[in-house]
């Protein structure tokens, strides 16, 4: 199957600092791939790369069957980009979030009528509409998120650590979400610190200083790393790659 995420040495350089280092990545449709290391290893750089939000200094990437820099809008017209920070906005409802983000996307009538009651129900927010963002828990808040991201019915969605800072059983609750939607045939790149998220994934890129040091199924990494979790895989690679070299 051809891949509907692919990049080539992809790399982006902030002056000094090459946050993103020759990254090869091969993501196939209906897949749900966590991409996961320390702060700064360079996730997000990588995400809003591939969401066409930055150029690349070297590399390239396709998307859903366009490349990110040479056809921008093709890309973003394909995908979901719900950001570290998502822009919700506080003093708003929740219908009324969902209502910004639809005009932004150019959605009306009765389709996104249709679609936004179907998000609700599937979210289970459908009670809570008329609270204001702000007034949200956590975990709503992140759903809300979601929500908004998907109201142009993407093909692939980008989650930059969605559940951060969320409380275990609205996680679980945004991974049958998640689970949905991989089954409606979405594609699913995610960031996360939360190593039990990883195992859940279908393969992991492990990230460390802008390079991908490892990647594939979370069994075979921890096999190969002879651990018995995703944490212990992260801390003895980061480790070793940490490790000064031998002489
Ligand atoms: N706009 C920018 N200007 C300068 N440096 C940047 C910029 N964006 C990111 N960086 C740097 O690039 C590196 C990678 O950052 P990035 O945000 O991609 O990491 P991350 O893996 O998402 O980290 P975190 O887990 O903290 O979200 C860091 O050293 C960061 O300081
Ligand atoms: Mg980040």
């Amino acid at each position: 199957m051809e891949p509907i995420i692919e990049t080539h040495d992809l790399t982006r350089r902030f002056g000094e600092i090459t946050a993103v280092d020759h990254v090869n990545l091969s993501i196939a449709p209906g897949e749900i791939f966590g991409l996961v290391g320390p702060d700064g290893a360079g996730k997000t750089t990588t995400l809003r790369m591939l969401c066409s939000l930055l150029d690349p200094s070297e590399g390239s990437a396709r998307v859903a069957g366009h490349d990110v820099v040479r056809e921008p809008q093709a890309v973003k017209d394909r995908i979901g980009y719900m950001a570290q920070k998502f822009g919700l906005y506080m003093d708003l409802s929740v219908q009324e979030n969902m209502d910004f983000y639809a005009d932004l996307f150019g959605i009306v009538g009765k389709k996104r009528t249709t679609l936004a009651a179907q998000l609700l129900r599937m979210t289970r927010m459908e009670p809570f509409r008329e609270r204001l963002a702000g007034r949200l828990s956590g975990g709503m808040r992140q759903k809300l998120a979601l929500m908004c991201t998907l109201l142009h019915r993407p093909q692939i969605l980008f989650l930059d650590e969605p559940t951060n800072g969320v409380d275990p059983v609205s996680r679980r609750d945004f991974w049958a979400i998640l689970y949905q939607l991989l089954k409606e045939g979405i594609t699913i790149l995610m960031t996360t610190a939360y190593l039990d998220e990883a195992e859940r994934c279908n393969r992991v890129g492990l990230m460390h200083r802008g390079r991908l040091i490892r990647c594939d199924a979370p069994e075979i990494l921890k096999q190969a790393a002879g651990a018995n979790s995703m944490e212990g895989v992260f801390v003895k690679t980061v480790r070793a790659a940490d490790a000064p070299e031998a002489p």
